[in-house]
């Protein structure tokens, strides 16, 4: 509910204007004609520093996609899905391995919801669940015994929360890569709404970000 709130509120001030809805109006979008997908962003707090000096913030997974995209784990829920909680963990079963049988994703750790027309009727439905360092490692090390690991998932990686000197690698290099769908606008909406990055870092990352591309 607050979580809700705080993403209605945030609306999209950073990213592209287009618009966050809630689940109950997402679910208005029914099947077939929409297709409903679900994703999460998992991030753990990391206490590490970079060359000793530059703080790293959090872990928040991401995987290179087959198309060579980035996004996160999750996908299209099925007809056979009783939900979408149980769609999107038998996706991420599918794309992170064994160690999502441990992660019990529930409508508490829903964050919002995107629609997009093109390339088709798609509803979006985005997670953000917060784990210790220790499950989300368990998590990465068995990541490469998932069934879709070097098939429709590259691989999985960890996101640059941080800013370099030259004010251009790290986060913003990060931020230039191509994304699937809305994932971009996911990643910097969630950025914002849980202060994973200092606001004014995060701007400037942004902005850093569009003139490298
Ligand atoms: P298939 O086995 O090919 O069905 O893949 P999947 O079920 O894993 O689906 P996928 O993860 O590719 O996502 C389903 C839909 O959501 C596609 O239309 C993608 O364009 C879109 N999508 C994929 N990843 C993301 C993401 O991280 N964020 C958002 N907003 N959309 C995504
Ligand atoms: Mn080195
Ligand atoms: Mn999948
Ligand atoms: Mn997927
Ligand atoms: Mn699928
Ligand atoms: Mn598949």
């Amino acid at each position: 509910e607050k979580k809700q709130e705080r993403a209605a509120a945030a609306g999209c001030s950073m990213g592209e204007p287009s618009r966050a809805l809630s689940r109950e109006e997402a679910l208005r979008f029914r099947p077939p004609c929409w297709k409903h997908a679900c994703h999460i962003l998992l991030y753990a707090p990391c206490p590490g520093r970079l060359f000793g000096m530059i703080p790293l913030r959090y872990a928040v997974l991401m995987q290179m996609r087959f198309d060579g995209r980035l996004g996160f784990p999750g996908g299209f829920v099925d007809p056979q899905d009783g939900s979408l909680e149980e769609g999107l963990s038998r996706e991420l079963q599918e794309e992170l391995g064994p160690g999502a049988a441990l992660l019990q994703v529930a409508e508490n750790d829903y964050f919002n919801s995107f629609i997009s027309e093109k390339p088709r009727q798609v509803v979006a439905h985005f997670y953000v669940k917060q784990l210790s360092l220790e499950q989300l490692r368990a998590l990465e090390e068995r990541a490469t015994q998932a069934k879709d690991h070097g098939l429709e998932v590259m691989g999985l990686m960890r996101v640059p929360l941080y800013t370099l000197r030259d004010g251009v690698g790290g986060l913003p290099a990060f931020l230039s890569n191509t994304f699937i769908g809305n994932a971009r606008e996911q990643l910097i909406q969630v950025l914002e709404v849980f202060h994973l990055v200092p606001r004014e870092m995060l701007q400037k990352a942004v902005h850093a970000a569009r003139k490298m591309s």
